[in-house]
């Protein structure tokens, strides 16, 4: 008897199988589908956007908000068709709400085959293999140095114009709120090395604009001790036709430094996103953001005198703890005052394990919280328009990304401010660089015409 040497699949024998992925939850974790998508590539496995040919389907999580998790919970009863269609169908949970729940999922959504953590998809064949023995596979073991800086990530749903790349993981500010510290680890920063010869590389093979990753990127340091604004630097000198964004920023790491550098690199995009959360100083430190409104405003003025032109995003929280009518009013005015382009506003959410949950009750009512949200909302449509509305008759340069949704004949692309930009094509097409002066705009898009 000789005992034939196992291997599971030859890639010359075995058809390729099929990969589906759906990801929920920030741009991390859209980078991070990539970074599987390459891992299961490398490992026979081809990525499809049809979900009924799929042999595995993974959904990439997010446990940001109660209603992250509910949107998953949803579609994995969804799944359950599928795998009664397919009876060898493995469904894998990966992400935040893996990491989050661990074992739990598995007992409380039995259709989940494998549960994996942000940290563990190298892991990804090894457990697949278990999968398929009829087992339930896991492993949520978060990392204090994985950064996957080896892997070249597959551009999933790109336009090959524009691309994401992850500078660091992790975070490690505990906001009372926020569940990310205990869903993505440790905070660290990839190899600078390795995230300029990607942005070479996508550059090369013809995309114009990167966006640099990290829950706060302000505090992105080598090895060697270098920090964001020499890796901005190093990014922004591979061509002056390559765009270069980041995100996200934290107000207290917002240094003068990188506003100069900023400064000096026309590529380097003229928008930042500053989330302020709330602009009551009793809020601020409930929440633990290690910021005041003073410092912040103070940052706003500091983007005004180093980068004059800068466009202006942030986050806003409605309804944290212990909110009054006067804290809510403070956060309105500030909005006011700072004029932001863009906002992303949510209601409060308590998480499982935070201090928040631990220490604070969630004792602003719901309906409180609605039209305090709903508030926030109409002022920033409002100062979102006001923006618009000054931009008409100026000139942008527009990068193009696609076509315009509503029509073939129309380009869409964005200006450096981060607007969205639609216009006529012409002979344009997307990766081109093409002045468009704004003549309308509503209070999400700018319309406009190429200067040829
Ligand atoms: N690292 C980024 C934010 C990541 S989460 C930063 O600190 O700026 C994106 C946004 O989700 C946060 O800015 C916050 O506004 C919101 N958020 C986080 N936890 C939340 C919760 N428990 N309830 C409601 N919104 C929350
Ligand atoms: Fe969450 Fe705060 Fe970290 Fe942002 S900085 S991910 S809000 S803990
Ligand atoms: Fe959500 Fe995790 Fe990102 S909780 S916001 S997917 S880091």
């Amino acid at each position: 008897m000789f005992k034939i040497h196992e291997q599971k699949y030859h890639p010359d024998l075995d058809p390729k199988r099929k990969l589906y992925i759906e990801t929920y939850g920030c741009q991390m974790n859209f980078s991070d589908s990539q970074i599987v998508g390459s891992i299961m590539t490398d490992n026979n496995f081809e990525t499809t956007d049809k979900i009924d040919e799929a042999d595995l389907i993974f959904v990439n999580t997010c446990s940001i908000r109660d209603h992250a998790e509910q949107r998953v919970r949803a579609r994995l009863q969804e799944f359950k068709r599928y795998k009664k269609l397919k009876p060898g169908l493995i469904i894998g949970v990966l992400g935040c709400m893996a990491e989050r729940l661990k074992s739990q999922l598995i007992d409380e959504e039995k259709m989940v085959d494998v549960i994996v953590g942000p940290d563990a998809y190298r892991d990804l064949p090894r457990l697949l293999s278990i999968a398929e023995t009829g087992q339930k596979a896991i492993n949520v073991i978060l990392s204090a140095d994985e950064t996957y800086a080896d892997i070249n990530p597959v551009r999933l749903d790109s336009t090959g114009i524009s691309a994401f790349i992850s500078i660091m993981r992790g975070c490690e500010n505990f906001c009372s709120y926020c569940v990310v510290p205990f869903t993505r680890g440790r905070e660290r920063s990839r190899n600078p090395e390795t995230i300029v010869s990607e942005a070479q590389d996508l550059f090369n093979s013809g995309f114009r604009e990167v966006t640099l990753l990290g829950q706060n990127v302000n505090s992105y340091k080598s090895e060697r001790g270098s920090g964001f604004p020499e890796l901005m630097e190093r990014i922004a000198e591979i061509d002056p036709a390559l765009r270069v964004r980041f995100a996200t920023s934290h107000p207290k790491d917002l240094s003068d430094e990188l506003l100069k550098t900023m400064a000096a690199y026309p590529n380097i995009c003229r928008s930042i996103h500053l989330p302020v959360q709330s602009g009551s100083d009793k809020i601020l430190k409930l929440m633990n953001r290690k910021y005041d409104r003073q410092w912040y405003m103070g940052r706003i003025e500091a983007i005004r005198a180093i980068l004059p032109d800068c466009a202006l995003s942030t986050d806003v929280i409605a309804g944290f703890c212990t909110e009054t009518e006067d804290d809510h009013q403070q956060t309105l005015e500030l909005m006011k005052w700072a004029g932001y382009d863009y906002a992303f506003m949510f209601k409060y959410s308590e998480r499982p394990g935070t201090v928040a949950e631990k220490r604070y009750e969630d004792d602003v009512p719901e309906e409180v919280k609605s039209r305090r949200l709903k508030e926030i909302i109409d002022l920033q449509q409002e100062l979102s328009y006001r923006s618009n509305q000054a931009d008409i008759g100026k000139t942008f340069e527009v990068l193009v990304e696609n076509f315009s949704k509503k029509s073939q004949k129309e380009l869409s692309g964005r200006n450096s401010h981060n607007k969205v930009v639609i216009f006529p094509k012409h002979d344009f097409k997307p990766g081109d660089y093409v002045n468009v002066r704004i003549t309308a705009c509503t209070s999400a898009t700018l319309k406009g015409e190429a200067i040829i």
